[in-house]
């Protein structure tokens, strides 16, 4: 009978620790994990859809992809500079993210404006997208040590996502512990 109740004690310590660990696992992934932007949404990247209009409610913060989802034996994806953007220009792209499959991702790993159009005078209907990429902000739950510096450095803001995961998982650890006692 002891051993039955001691077995369940156990038991539920075991699911307790589990619990804490995917609610850490939960509470550090929004901060850490970057966004897949699908250009256009739903309607991907093709006429008709307004790209300003896409990306004006959207922070793009470094790290995150663009994701063009398109026809890929009509439209394509250059990457051109703002000159080019704003006169759809397609003659001199700064890169072809054009890949063949109609299923182009561009990485924005650089704090910079970003202008893509497509060529083949689709740009002219209004296929053109620009976007500001931001420094990703600091995370919400900063420790104290990260609040009182204006600006974290990365380091310091990456470690404020972990601390609180791993106070809690070492609570739940504890917390088994001392009820195997
Ligand atoms: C963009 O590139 C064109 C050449 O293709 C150049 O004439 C123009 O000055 C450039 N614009 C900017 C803003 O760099
Ligand atoms: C972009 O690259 C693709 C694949 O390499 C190629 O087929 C296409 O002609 C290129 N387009 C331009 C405008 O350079
Ligand atoms: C950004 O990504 C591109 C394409 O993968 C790569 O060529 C470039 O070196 C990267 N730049 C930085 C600053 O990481
Ligand atoms: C997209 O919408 C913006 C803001 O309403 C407007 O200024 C722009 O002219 C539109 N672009 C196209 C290609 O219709």
């Amino acid at each position: 009978m002891e051993a039955v109740l001691r077995g369940r004690g156990l038991g539920s310590s075991m699911v307790v620790m589990g619990l804490v660990c995917i609610l850490a696992i939960v509470v550090m992934l929004p901060e850490v994990s970057a966004t897949r932007w699908t250009v256009g949404s739903n309607m991907g990247w093709t006429t008709n859809v307004n790209y300003t209009i896409w990306a004006q409610d959207k922070h793009f913060y470094n790290g995150d992809w663009l994701f063009f989802v398109y026809d890929r034996n009509q439209m394509n994806v250059l990457e051109v500079n703002k000159t080019n953007y704003e006169s759809c220009n397609s003659d001199h792209p700064l890169q072809n993210w054009t890949r063949g499959a109609g299923r182009d991702v561009v990485p924005l790993n650089v704090t910079r404006p970003y202008y893509f159009i497509s060529g083949k005078g689709f740009c002219y209907g209004g296929m053109k997208l620009a976007v500001s990429v931001e420094n990703p902000p600091p995370p919400p739950k900063a420790s104290p040590l990260n609040e009182k510096s204006a600006s974290p450095s990365p380091v310091l803001a990456l470690r404020g996502q972990y601390v609180l995961p791993a106070v809690l998982a070492i609570g739940a650890v504890w917390d088994a512990f001392v009820h195997l006692l």
